[in-house]
């Protein structure tokens, strides 16, 4: 670009924007205030700033023009005397300055410039093509306002602060910094960097203010003025940009990454090209600005790859840490399972953290970034931890899926408040969040000071039905009452028939089954188990033939998974290609059934709500069976998720729901398909305030804000947003003081000597960094003080008895007698110790005599109940047969495998809670051994292969069996030798199986070398010179 012809066309920044390294290579800060003073003398003397905006002006529309409007500025006398004043000062020491600078600078500028020939003479320069320099030709410079200066001295000191962050971002430990070394590697970034052709609008910018500031002394005052304020305006402008793209370095042409991500998209998950919508959302101005953001679509929308891309962006472009938050343990594992591949290929950590899983605070990582992929409740300690570690500027994108769940309850709770740190502490974190049904977005958007993105994209169309009596209805919000006459339902039932299946559910299913897929959604666990055996009832032998090989295979897998015991119920339904799927059964036997499914092994799932959630299991037809959870009427948003389900995309040109209904539920079914989506409301109030209780507990240990007379913090919550429609009576501040109140009753917090702020007691900061519920905290407390007192440890049964969930206890109903017989088997010492926590053997007695007795404190009741469940942990720790255990309690396997990782989640609290106190010292490597032990609860020598996410019990068997024993045998296998050498292991669970290995070996070997890093760097405290005074 000519300058002299033509003006500076400011672009609308881009994500495909190149870097801006070009201008930190440049301008050290010796030679940036040459190459200013270099390219002062090269402008042409009346070039002057003013008459360089005078040409920018008419190329620059409205919206664009950064510089604009500075007139009204000018109207201010009172700062322009100001700038006068500071101008003056200024200029007297840079005209001092000036003459030796303009020397030592000059040679440095003149390398920079193209020989006649066109040719670059440094050959470590970028080559601009359309820079500004360009334009300026080879005039004199004259010296800088004192303005000018000032923000270029502010410029140099960020490149230098740069410059030294990018230092220490080395793992060698002992670093040379001098000013030679840092030349050499000015050096050679700028041969690195010479292929980057075209410079960034922000780095022309930068380029252009140098030139401006060549203004010469002997001008108008006005103009100086005009130039001082314009100057500082730059600053500003610049200040902005900075936010938007400081950091941001494009690396490719894939929404800014290498064409590698998207090639290891196609690669990895089949997808080849976006959808238009994501490629809309991905390029709307908002997310190039990293604005926060809500973002809607229907189930299976495809949001998820969206997000992902974000989060690469922002792992290798701006190297900065993410954390994705999802909702169940599972999903978690799923997702690190899933992008382990990204991240070997791309070199970033991806590190877990769900139930006991996870570190805090997170391993520091100099070189690599961090995806943290955090279940709800991880992600709230992680924030927790790097705030409390000064760290959280570190993480650059936080995405919540499923944001809709922060109107769930607790768990709404503990993502509001992890959401509303973040907002408050962190001004750089991006947030983005989203969900397929959101009601009050607006609410959601100003909580989150969030752009919003919705779109009704699905890629397979759906119907949705109803089914009254024989008639199929369509369900159409435009007719009167919703429901447009479909078709009749052709079924030839038996009376027997008829009697077993009044739903005429073989009807409907046998349409779809088996060349398609279909999912029956049941209101209760037990029904679903029903549902699948009724069906098979009547379905035809034709069925048991259909893929019968493979689903022997599975029944074989699902043996094997059990020790050899395989559910009666799947027994009979596998072979006719369908199963059930809830809570009851194990995760193994989950996972098995799902990829049976997704593979067209099995072709009908009977389920719950839950497997609505976030599973993608897509099927040509979704049946509700009934418009209830348990004995609820559905939610909106419940009905969207399981409807959503219909449809799979590549697969099916369309989908299609049918919803079972009663005649006595039309009405309110017609409200259920047609309403608008169910609001969203914090739940920081909920169970009493719980959440806001613990909120102020946390605030006041983390020093977030330990006056909270101003309650600011608070203002930035979603209970602020909703404060009318949730606690209209009461105001906020009268909410806080009363949980404060609270807080200091329980001893949990406590007024500072002087009086003027709140800070936490021992017991509140242990209370919050082991995320120990509130209402449990004193009762933990005692219970490991007495413990203390007389701590049996010749078995594991009171440890086990100290972290057995408290939680778990209102799920529990004991069989009495099963629990008399198990109690009768302890030793001498364990009953004594039973007896101590307030559990002797006649209370056991006379309840399973079946004697009510007297009315028992609820405590001792409590305790009783927890005693029987850590009977069920211990006798696990013992046998590691959930199975035979699962059997001897009359429990479900789903709920002794849900017992067991919710007490390796607590113990791992209840461990972090005993650390932040001293008297509690003993327990701190008990609890880390028995963390460890509950939360595999398999024979040591499998604990390894177990530790590799997606590796459960019997693969981790098959995997010892043949060979690879440990970590490191999985992490260097050939995924082709491993399919081929594992029955039933396909090629790409190989894969993820290596994939993750690798992922788990480099995180453990990169904090043992980070850790080596730490030990062998110079402190920078370091003292030189000795005090002689001092040591003598
Ligand atoms: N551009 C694409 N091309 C082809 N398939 C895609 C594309 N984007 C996403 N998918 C696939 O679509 C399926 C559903 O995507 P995803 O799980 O992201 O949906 P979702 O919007 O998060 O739905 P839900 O609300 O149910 O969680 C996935 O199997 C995903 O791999
Ligand atoms: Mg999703």
């Amino acid at each position: 670009m000519n300058a002299g012809t033509q003006g500076i066309r400011i672009r609308r920044v881009s994500s495909r924007k190149r870097s801006r390294d070009s201008l930190q290579t440049h301008l050290t800060p010796a030679r940036k205030r040459g190459g200013g003073d270099t390219c002062l003398q090269q402008c042409p003397r009346n070039r002057r700033l003013s008459s360089i905006m005078a040409q920018i002006q008419p190329y620059c529309s409205d919206s664009e023009d950064l510089f604009g409007d500075y007139d009204s500025i000018l109207e201010d006398s009172s700062l322009l005397a100001k700038l006068d004043d500071a101008e003056e000062t200024e200029r007297q020491r840079d005209l001092q300055s000036a003459a030796h600078i303009v020397a030592v600078d000059q040679q440095d500028f003149i390398a920079l410039r193209p020989s006649k020939d066109g040719a670059w003479k440094r050959s470590g320069e970028d080559i601009l093509t359309d820079s500004i320099l360009d334009g300026l030709g080879d005039e004199p410079f004259e010296d800088l306002p004192g303005s000018q200066v000032q923000f270029q001295e502010q410029v140099d000191e960020n490149v230098k602060r740069r410059r030294l962050q990018e230092g220490e971002k080395t793992s060698t430990p002992f670093r040379n910094t001098d000013t030679e070394a840092g030349r050499d590697r000015n050096m050679e970034d700028k041969t690195k960097r010479r292929s980057k052709a075209r410079r960034s609008v922000t780095d022309q910018l930068k380029r252009t203010m140098l030139c401006n500031a060549a203004a010469p002394s002997n001008v108008s005052r006005t103009v100086v003025l005009k130039e001082a304020v314009v100057s500082e305006e730059i600053s500003v402008a610049m200040q902005a940009m900075e936010t938007v793209s400081a950091e941001t370095t494009d690396l490719g042409p894939f929404f800014g990454l290498p064409t590698k991500v998207k090639d290891l998209m196609h690669k990895l998950r089949g997808i080849k090209n976006l959808y238009d919508w994501q490629e809309t959302c991905l390029n709307l101005d908002c997310v190039q600005q990293r604005k926060n953001l809500i973002y809607s679509l229907p189930t299976s929308g495809g949001k998820t790859l969206v997000a992902e891309i974000l989060v690469l962006r922002e792992l290798l472009c701006r190297k900065k840490d993410c954390l994705f938050i999802l909702p169940y343990i599972s999903l978690v594992q799923e997702k690190v399972r899933g992008l382990a591949s990204f991240g070997l290929e791309l070199d970033f950590m991806v590190e877990e953290y769900a139930g006991s899983k996870g570190k805090f605070p997170p391993v520091k990582r100099r070189e690599k970034r961090s995806l943290y992929v955090a279940t709800i409740e991880k992600a709230h300690s992680l924030v927790n931890s790097l705030i409390e570690t000064n760290r959280l500027d570190n993480l650059g994108l936080v995405v919540v899926d499923e944001l809709h769940m922060l109107g769930d309850g607790s768990r709404g709770a503990i993502i509001e408040m992890t959401l509303a740190k973040v907002l408050y502490m962190s001004k750089k974190t991006q947030i983005i969040g989203m969900s397929a049904t959101l009601g009050n977005i607006r609410d959601l958007q100003t909580f989150l000071k969030a752009e919003n993105y919705t779109n009704d994209f699905r890629p397979v169309q759906l119907k949705e039905y109803v089914k009254l009596n024989d008639t199929i209805y369509e369900v159409d919000p435009k007719e009167e009452d919703c429901f447009r006459f479909s078709r009749l339902l052709n079924f030839k039932y038996s009376s027997a028939m008829q009697k077993i299946d009044p739903d005429h559910i073989i009807a409907l299913v046998t349409e779809v089954i088996p060349t398609h897929s279909c999912l029956v959604f049941c209101p209760t666990k037990k029904n679903c188990e029903n549902v699948a055996g009724m069906i098979c009832k009547y379905l035809k032998e034709e069925f048991l033939q259909h893929r019968q090989a493979e689903k022997a295979v599975l029944l074989r897998e699902l043996r094997d998974s059990g020790n050899g015991s395989v559910c009666p119920v799947l027994r009979r339904t596998v072979p006719y290609g369908l199963a059930y799927h809830h809570s009851g059964l194990t995760s193994e036997e989950r996972k098995l059934v799902e990829e049976a499914y997704s593979s067209g092994v099995l072709c009908l799932l009977t389920c719950t709500s839950t497997l609505a959630a976030g599973i993608n299991l897509p099927a040509r037809r979704v049946i509700l069976r009934s418009p209830y959870v348990a004995t609820d009427f559905l939610k909106r948003s419940q009905y969207k998720q399981m409807v959503g389900r219909a449809g799979r995309a590549g697969i099916d040109t369309v989908g299609e729901s049918i919803l079972i209904l009663q005649s006595k539920d039309r009405n309110m079914a017609q409200t259920l398909v047609c309403s608008p989506m169910e609001n969203c409301y914090s739940n920081l109030m909920h169970d009493d305030g719980k959440g806001i209780t613990s909120l102020i507990l946390s605030l006041i240990g983390l020093n977030v804000n330990p006056s909270l007379l101003s309650s600011d913090f608070l203002r930035g919550t979603l209970l602020f947003v909703q404060q009318q429609q949730l606690c209209a009576e009461q105001s906020l501040w009268e909410v806080v003081q009363q949980k404060v109140d609270l807080l200091k009753d329980k001893d949990l917090i406590t007024v500072t000597p002087d009086a003027q702020t709140l800070q936490v007691t021992k017991l509140g900061r242990a209370t919050y960094k082991g995320s120990v519920d509130l209402t449990h905290s004193d009762v933990l407390y005692r219970d490991l003080s007495r413990g203390l007192e007389g701590l049996l440890l010749n078995s594991c049964l009171h440890l086990v008895y100290l972290v057995t969930p408290y939680d778990m206890i209102s799920q529990c109903k004991p069989d009495w007698r099963i629990y008399f017989r198990q109690f009768t088997l302890l030793s001498a010492a364990e009953q004594k110790m039973s007896a101590a926590v307030g559990v002797p053997e006649s209370f056991v007695a006379r309840k399973a005599a079946g004697q009510t007795g007297e009315k028992r404190k609820k405590t001792q009741r409590q305790n009783g109940m927890r005693m029987y469940l850590a009977l069920v942990l211990f006798s696990l720790l013992k046998e590691t047969n959930l199975w035979s255990v699962a059997d001897r309690f009359q429990l479900s396997r789903g709920f002794v495998q849900t017992l067991l990782s919710s007490s390796s989640a607590f113990c791992s609290c209840v461990l972090h809670f005993t650390e932040e106190l001293e008297e509690f010292w003993p327990f701190k490597a008990l609890l880390t051994e028995l963390t460890r032990r509950l939360s595999y609860c398999v024979k040591a020598e499998l604990i390894p292969l177990m530790e590799v996410v997606g590796v459960m019990e019997s693969r981790a068997k098959q995997l010892y069996n043949s060979g690879y024993k440990t970590l490191t045998h999985l992490a260097n296998a050939d995924p082709a030798v491993l399919s081929r050498t594992i029955e039933n292991l396909y090629r790409k669970q190989a894969s993820q199986i290596v994939a993750s290995a690798k992922m788990l070996l480099n995180e453990k070997a990169a904090a043992l070398q980070e850790e080596v890093d730490e030990l062998l760097t110079v402190p920078s405290d370091l003292p030189t010179t000795p005090n002689t005074q001092q040591l003598t």
